[in-house]
């Protein structure tokens, strides 16, 4: 199995490449509208076709390239059944995996951040979105999000995988790339240790974070599986354009 985790520098997304050596088939799992042209490029370089591309959730801080891919590359759409977004051309849920050659990718429902999120094991690795990053987790203050579900997702649903499994997380900040189940549950600030529920629902509201400036385009234009809105202000176009690319006029 081919695996690469690409970084999209603008809202510091992590975007996985799964490809399969034998049938020459490949996914995307949250991909970034300005990184499409990059991210296909490393596709077609492995020697793979992009046959998926899937999201964890519907994102508040990027547009996803699902839509884009499709059209460029004739990828189809792989998003959370629970969504229901119309646009998507395959729906996945817990217990479903998606199989592409020999690529599994088993879906897990972990809420919390959004009430949608799901998280993807892939043999001894797991993508986990935004519900649990590296010494982090993803805010639960937006589109439904739930401390308390979010706590349950992490600790009945991730921390319960083997002590070995990779943490590949949606984002990092700090340059980070991936940690461990075991280290997680060690040291997680918010989640890890003997953290109580009752701490960890305290501590995420008052985390009193700033509005997300770019979620009234990205919410809507991923429901759409990837549109950008007309509408988005020049001093958000970073998040529509392709990367080194400058808007005439
Ligand atoms: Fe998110």
């Amino acid at each position: 199995m081919i695996f690469r985790q690409l970084f999209e520098p603008i809202s510091s997304t992590y975007t996985y490449l799964i490809g399969c050596e034998q049938t020459g088939a490949a996914v995307l799992v949250d991909p970034v509208l300005p990184a499409w042209e990059r991210d296909l490029q490393e596709v077609r370089r492995l020697g793979l076709g992009l046959a998926f591309t899937v999201d964890t959730h519907i994102h508040a801080d990027h547009i996803t390239s699902a839509r884009k891919l499709k059209l460029e590359a004739g990828s189809r759409i792989a998003h959370p059944a629970i969504d229901g977004l119309v646009c998507a051309d395959l729906a996945l849920e817990e217990g479903k995996p998606l199989e592409v050659g020999g690529i599994r990718l088993e879906p897990i429902f972990t809420p919390g951040h959004t009430d949608g999120h799901h998280a993807y094991r892939i043999g001894e690795r797991v993508l986990t979105g935004d519900a649990l990053l590296i010494d982090g987790c993803g805010r639960t203050d937006f589109q439904n999000g739930d401390a308390r579900a979010l706590h349950h997702s992490v600790r009945n649903k991730l921390f319960v995988l083997a002590d070995d499994t990779l943490v590949y997380p949606g984002h990092d900040y700090n340059q980070r790339r991936v940690s461990s189940i075991a280290q997680e549950k060690a040291r997680n600030p918010r989640l890890g240790g003997e953290r109580s529920l009752e701490d960890f629902m305290r501590l995420m509201d008052e985390l009193d974070l700033p509005y997300p400036k770019f979620i009234d385009y990205a919410v809507p234009g991923n429901r759409e599986c990837g549109v950008c809105p007309p509408d988005v202000p020049g001093n958000l176009a970073q998040y529509c354009d392709q990367i080194g690319e400058s808007r005439q006029g």
